[in-house]
């Protein structure tokens, strides 16, 4: 079963209204909502904010049966030829913040478990094939960067760009990753640029939002016609 998870309530919202035969399913800390869109029958939730919420509400989804996981967001743009509003679709997923340098580790690795997460190939291209539909948007395939961590400064870009060649950055993805890889589920992680991530220019959210919703919402359903 395909699984969605949105960052934020208004994500969820318009696709939550399109769910048909929708049943709420609770978990701790969660609840996830079972339907069809589209005729495809998925789950969808959201799933929080941060590697801690993400990992949790991942572990849910696929207790409830998830076996593909699709996860839509925001992010700071940290690739230069990102503008706000501009998708990424993730090729990996790296945790920036994650530092056992000092027991000879790499900067992001967590011991015993893989540098970098990749996303699965057919939900990426499937992902890039809805998310150019959306018109007037650029769509980046690049590594995503997830810590607990808002980045907001031009070093803190920087930093993501020399140590770990990431496209934006964010707080959960990784930690989807992790989980998916874990079971053996694929996943993709798809964002919208709401910031460059440098504390530049201010995001009017009430502007950006509803536009994000519907990207999101576009995206999800392209991808559906093409799973
Ligand atoms: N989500 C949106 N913008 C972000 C940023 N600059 N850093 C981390 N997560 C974000």
């Amino acid at each position: 079963m395909l699984a969605i998870i949105g960052a934020m309530d208004e994500e969820i919202e318009l696709l939550l209204g399109d769910l048909q035969g929708r049943q709420d399913l609770s978990y701790p800390g969660a609840t996830l909502y079972r339907g069809q869109l589209d005729g495809v029958t998925v789950l969808l939730t959201r799933g929080g904010i941060g590697k801690v919420n993400a990992a949790l509400t991942t572990a849910h989804l696929l207790a409830a049966g998830a076996t593909r996981i699709i996860f839509t967001g925001v992010a700071g743009g940290v690739h230069p030829d990102l503008r706000v509003g501009d998708i990424v679709i993730s090729t990996d997923c790296v945790q920036h913040d994650v530092d056992v340098t000092a027991l000879g580790y790499e900067l992001g690795t967590v011991p015993g478990e893989s540098p970098a997460w990749a996303a699965d190939e057919t939900l990426r291209a499937a992902a890039v094939a809805a998310a150019g539909e959306v018109s007037g948007v650029r769509v980046i395939e690049g590594r995503v960067a997830s810590g607990d961590q808002f980045i907001a400064s031009p070093e803190g870009v920087r930093r993501l760009q020399t140590t770990f060649n990431a496209a934006c950055a964010e707080m959960e993805g990784a930690a989807v990753a992790q989980v998916c890889a874990k079971a053996g589920v694929p996943f993709v992680i798809i964002r919208s640029v709401s910031d460059t991530a440098d504390g530049s220019a201010g995001v009017d959210y009430r502007e950006f939002m509803p536009q994000v919703a519907r990207h999101a919402k576009a995206v999800v359903r392209g991808m559906l016609a093409r799973l």
